[in-house]
This record gives C-alpha cells, sequence and structure tokens, in this order.
C-alpha cells in the first residue's frame, strides 16, 4: 500500500478508482444488492472518497522486522517445510504449500489445510473457496498481494478430512514462525480448526464470532471458512459483517 501521506498523483487516483470498482463489484458476493447512497462508483471526473482515517493507534501494533530479515525469515521456513516428513502427510504430498502474499501485511489469514488444487499448485485458496476468498479479501478493498495467506497444515490430508491433532502439532510450529516473521496487526482465522488452533482452546465456531480475540498480542477475528460458505451462502452476510469490523478495528475505508 502507498503510504498515507504521499501526494495524490494521476496514476495512484487511477488505482484508487480501479480498486473502489472492484471493491464495489465484489459487493455481490455478500448477496448486497442495494447500496446506500454515496457508495456508487464514481462518475469520470468526480471527486474521489476521502482517505481512509488513519489507522487507530493500535496499542496492540506489533514493531515490524525490516522487510529483508522477514524475506530470509520466511525463505529459510518455507526451505524447511519444502522438506519436512515430520508426519505421515509428506508421503501422500505432491507440494507443500507454505503461504503467500505481502511480507509485511497488515493483515494475514489462516486457513485449515491445502486441497486438491493448493496440493498440485503449491499456493493456498487457489480452488473454489480461494476464488470466494478473492472476494472477500476485495471486498475489502484489499487484494491478494497486499495480504498474506497461509494455513496451520502444509500438506493435504487425503480426501481433504480434517488434519489430525498430531499433523496440526507437527506443523503449526511452522505457522509461528510465520507470524513471528511477519507480525500482521490483525489475523483473520477462517474456520474452526484455525480459530481453535490460534486461540488455543476448542469451541464452535458459532461462539468465537464477532469478538476479538488474541494470538501472541496480535488481535485475532474468526469467521467462517470459505468452503463452508460456499455450502451456506446464506452465511456469507456473517462473514461480510466480522470483516466490517476488522476493516473498521484496521482503520480501512468501510463502504458506505
Ligand atoms: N482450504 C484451506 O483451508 N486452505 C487452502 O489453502 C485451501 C482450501
Ligand atoms: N464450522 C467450521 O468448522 N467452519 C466453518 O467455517 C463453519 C462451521
Amino acid at each position: 500500500m502507498a503510504p498515507a501521506n504521499d501526494p495524490p498523483t494521476a496514476a495512484a487516483a487511477a488505482e484508487a478508482r480501479a480498486v473502489l470498482a472492484a471493491h464495489l463489484a465484489a459487493l455481490s458476493t455478500w448477496g448486497i444488492r442495494r447500496i446506500a447512497r454515496g457508495a456508487s462508483a464514481p462518475a469520470t471526473g468526480a471527486r474521489l472518497p476521502a482517505p481512509a482515517p488513519a489507522p487507530a493507534p493500535a496499542a496492540s501494533a506489533p514493531e515490524r522486522l525490516p522487510r529483508e530479515t522477514i524475506v530470509e525469515q520466511l525463505a529459510a521456513c518455507a526451505a524447511e517445510v519444502a522438506a519436512c516428513t515430520l508426519c505421515g502427510l509428506a508421503t501422500t504430498r505432491t507440494r507443500t504449500v507454505f503461504g503467500t502474499g505481502n511480507p509485511q501485511a497488515r493483515l494475514m489469514f489462516v486457513g485449515e489445510a491445502p486441497g486438491r488444487d493448493e496440493d498440485l499448485a503449491g499456493e493456498p485458496f487457489v480452488g473454489r473457496a480461494g476464488q470466494l476468498l478473492d472476494k472477500i479479501v476485495a471486498a475489502m478493498g484489499l487484494t491478494r498481494e497486499e495480504v498474506y495467506i497461509a494455513n496451520i497444515v502444509k500438506c493435504r490430508p487425503p480426501e481433504n478430512r480434517e488434519p489430525a491433532p498430531g499433523e496440526v502439532g507437527c506443523c503449526t510450529p511452522y505457522l509461528k514462525r510465520q507470524i513471528r516473521a511477519i507480525r500482521p496487526e490483525m489475523i483473520v482465522a477462517l474456520g474452526r480448526p484455525a480459530a481453535c488452533f490460534l486461540l488455543g482452546r476448542s469451541a464452535s465456531l458459532r461462539s468465537l464470532r464477532g469478538v476479538f480475540h488474541e494470538f501472541e498480542g496480535i488481535p485475532v477475528a474468526v469467521t467462517y471458512h470459505p468452503a463452508y460458505l460456499l455450502r451456506t451462502p446464506e452465511d456469507k452476510k456473517l462473514t461480510w459483517q466480522d470483516m466490517q469490523r476488522v476493516m473498521e478495528r484496521l482503520g480501512l475505508p468501510l463502504p458506505r
């Protein structure tokens, strides 16, 4: 993201318009049919919406590591993951799926485990659930490149079964290293397994939504997994509510 204090340039204005257009297009993801007055895409030459308010001085905003340090730490961790044989999933995987995105992301999404498409691609959330996650990210006015996306487990469980506790135990030190390197300002846990790992307790997804939790001082929001939303589209509006709370806390502009 451009530093907030840069003077606007024609390119930045065009980019802002493109982001807003994608943002509005993505709102259809939520089944939002009517958009409140003032939120429609600006006509050519119209004033751009006011810039986002500066993020609230988050008491918990962690001190960032230098970008090169983060990149180095992530690369070292990714190399270990690529060679990992700590659990049985190593024998059935095609590729490991480490994580992707901005090493300096403010926002990190944590899912469960790779599925078939991810196992083949070596990248998280590239299948149908990933396409929905992309729409969720776009509706927040962000791009996949601006955020960071990872899973609690880096190899595909056969038949996409839920990862076993032993597999989660073997694998999550890698996720912890990713989080400690990136130090995002906020983590969104996608679905119950990710939420329960990050919060260190077992609870229903429903009971974990709606409040901010914490992982090592970083606020954690819990929402439905995109694969669940594909099966239960009527709950997409609940995830949009969750993401609006996240946007508000990060000081991202909310659609009006
Ligand atoms: N589901 C997940 O939890 N993670 C992925 O990467 C893909 C699907
Ligand atoms: N239960 C889950 O485990 N995940 C969801 O996303 C919804 C219900």
